[in-house]
């Protein structure tokens, strides 16, 4: 059975597309098929996946539309069990066509759910074209959520807690949160410390592995690789243990 994990949050910038990539570089080294989806019209994960650009493969708007197929996913040339459905400009359209965002969302929920031939497939979802993450959200199985340790962050997290319960009650009943991450966290910051202690009391479902705030994550995405690989030398263990610990962590969230 196919399990879909949406990564997803409604405030930008805290770590979706990263923790999305590394989601699918890792599902893939443990040998599962995995299908690495984006629907953001940025292509932030596109570009990190596929840096050769455009070609003739199968894009993601095409999710969007009946009679999807997709049989031409483009394959990633680092590891032979990851596959992409890349981004394209339609995307950034999809709010202007005249139609149902309901019908819109139903649609890509059907398609997603059709792939049958991947073990996992990993959807990063946008800030600001609410089709694109409403649409990610109602496929998923489950969805991950990575916050800053900011006040923005927290009351990001609150308002992606309360649209995760629209869209169980309007598109995907069984959607599971499988939690927020907290991400480039610092211990040596005393406001890191005392929002952790606020976003516990909020009792905001929180995954136990902690991203630090790490030069080597910023690196391996300039490499368009894993923080876990990399030349000899090059890789900074704690930062690849850790994000191993949360792939591992999420995956184990859905049941894999
Ligand atoms: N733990 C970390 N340590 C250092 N840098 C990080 C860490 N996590 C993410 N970043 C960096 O923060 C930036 C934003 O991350 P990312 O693109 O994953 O966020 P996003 O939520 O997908 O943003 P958007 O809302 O624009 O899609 C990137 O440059 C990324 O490399
Ligand atoms: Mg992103």
């Amino acid at each position: 059975m196919t399990r879909i994990i949406a990564c997803a949050n409604l405030k930008g910038g805290e770590g979706k597309t990263t923790i999305a990539r590394h989601l699918a570089y890792h599902a893939a080294s443990r040998g599962l098929k995995t299908l690495a989806v984006d629907l953001d019209p940025q292509g932030n994960l596109t570009d990190s996946l596929m840096p050769e650009g455009e070609g003739t493969y199968t894009q993601s708007s095409g999710l969007f539309e009946s009679g999807f197929s997709h049989a031409k996913l483009h394959l990633a040339e680092s590891d032979r069990n990851l596959s992409l459905l890349p981004a394209d400009a339609r995307l950034d359209t999809l709010a202007e066509i005249p139609g149902s965002r309901s019908a819109f969302v139903q649609r890509v929920r059907a398609n997603l759910r059709a792939i049958a031939d991947f073990d996992v497939i990993v959807v990063d979802t946008p800030t600001n074209a609410p089709i694109c993450y409403l649409a990610g959200l109602a496929a998923a199985d489950g969805a991950v959520s990575p916050v800053q340790m900011d006040v923005y962050g927290i009351s990001g997290a609150v308002r992606l807690t309360q649209a995760i319960q629209r869209v169980r009650a309007h598109y995907n009943p069984r959607l599971i949160h499988i939690g927020f991450v907290v991400n480039r966290f610092n211990s040596r910051a005393a406001s890191h410390a005392q929002l952790l202690e606020q976003f516990r009391a909020k009792r905001l479902r929180l995954l136990s592995t902690v991203l630090r705030e790490r030069v080597a994550v910023q690196d391996a995405l300039g490499r368009r690789m894993p923080v876990w690989r990399g030349p000899r030398g090059r890789v900074n263990t704690r930062a690849a243990r850790e994000m191993r610990a949360l792939c591992a962590e999420v995956l184990a969230g859905v049941g894999l």
